[in-house]
């Protein structure tokens, strides 16, 4: 999904792009508009990066790299082991910069990296900043771990092979365009699914509704990438994220709204999982050196998310 706001940047930047994805979460009609608006300026190939060979082959002639291929989705997914194929990817990705004299790459991080420790109820108000990595390492699932060990393993390239390096580590990425899996998706596509497939039952949110998350709109995602790609190349990680975080329960209720349902018409399923209790980045870094905040309020992010689901019902 991200990559699809990213490739739309850069074209009407006037960049020359190609897109590597297997289709096994994105989908091929999120970047066909663009290859009928851009023609002769973007390539689509459909290739597995778990393959080396795939991986080197892609990157014969580039210059740039914005590495955002992983395994994603939300708090159940996480419980899975199927970040496990993260690393591989990763790896494979980095090698094949470095055997085809690639100069820069960018890492998409993650929030889910940061230690557990700095996520409990007692953390609730202090914002994560970049820093809070170098504590004892604890993130909270394979896929937190998979990504701590990706930018480590991105910086030993850096350093040893001279590969410029950008780590940007998004906070709770959401927007049109993103899978809507009723069991493995994040929260929004979720609940927004949910509240539209079943408009007469009341909405199931798991766990308490009590935990906190800030979202930040794709295309401000995308726009904070690109701007940490023109302005770091030391590897040295800047945070993006909205710094207003809020209840899932409210979450919940502005979901309701923006489909025309009553706000409270909800259901806490406590059995299922919530993930940490606290998260909200510390953008200082990003707003000082990039002049970078978010533009889209989650307001407004929601409403064009649910005209977005809202046409793609199946
Ligand atoms: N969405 C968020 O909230 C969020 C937050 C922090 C970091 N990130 C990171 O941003 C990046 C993009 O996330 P997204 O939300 O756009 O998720 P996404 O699932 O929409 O994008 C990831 C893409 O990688 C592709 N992919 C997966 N395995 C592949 C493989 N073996 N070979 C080729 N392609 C493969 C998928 O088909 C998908 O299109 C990921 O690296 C993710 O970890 C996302």
């Amino acid at each position: 999904m991200i990559g699809s706001y990213i490739s739309e940047q850069l074209l009407r930047e006037g960049h020359e792009i190609t897109i590597i994805d297997n289709l096994s979460r994105g989908k091929f009609e999120n970047v066909s508009p663009l290859i009928n608006t851009y023609d002769g300026k973007i390539k689509f190939t459909n290739d597995d990066l778990v393959d080396y060979e795939a991986a080197k082959k892609n990157l014969v002639g580039i210059d740039s790299v914005f590495h955002l291929a992983a395994i994603v989705g939300g708090v159940k997914l996480a419980e899975t082991s199927k970040a496990a194929v993260i690393p591989t990817i990763d790896c494979n990705v980095a090698r094949a910069c470095v055997e085809n004299n690639v100069s820069h790459v960018l890492y998409t991080s993650t929030a889910c990296a940061y230690p557990v420790s700095t996520q409990t109820p007692g953390c609730v108000g202090v914002k994560m900043t970049e820093d809070m990595m170098d504590m004892p390492a604890e993130p909270e699932n394979l896929y937190g771990w998979a990504k701590l060990y990706g930018e480590l393993m991105f910086k030993k390239f850096h350093e040893i092979h001279g590969l410029e390096l950008t780590i940007v580590r998004d906070f709770n990425v959401y927007g049109p365009k993103e899978d809507n899996d009723p069991v493995m998706s994040h929260v929004i596509p979720m609940l927004i699914r949910r509240t539209l497939e079943k408009p007469n039952v009341p909405l199931t949110v798991w766990g308490s509704g009590n935990q906190y998350r800030s979202f930040m709109y794709a295309d401000d995602a995308a726009r904070g990438m690109i701007g940490a790609f023109k302005q770091i190349k030391n590897g040295s990680p800047v945070n993006l994220g909205s710094e207003e975080a809020i209840t899932i329960r409210e979450l919940a209720k502005t979901i309701l709204t923006a489909c025309n349902r009553t706000p409270d018409d909800i259901i806490f399923d406590r059995a299922q999982p919530e993930g940490v209790f606290w998260r909200c980045p510390d953008t200082t870094r990003a707003r000082t050196f990039l002049n970078w905040k978010p533009e889209i309020s989650l307001q407004e992010g929601i409403n064009r998310a649910v005209t977005y689901y809202r046409a793609h019902l199946k």
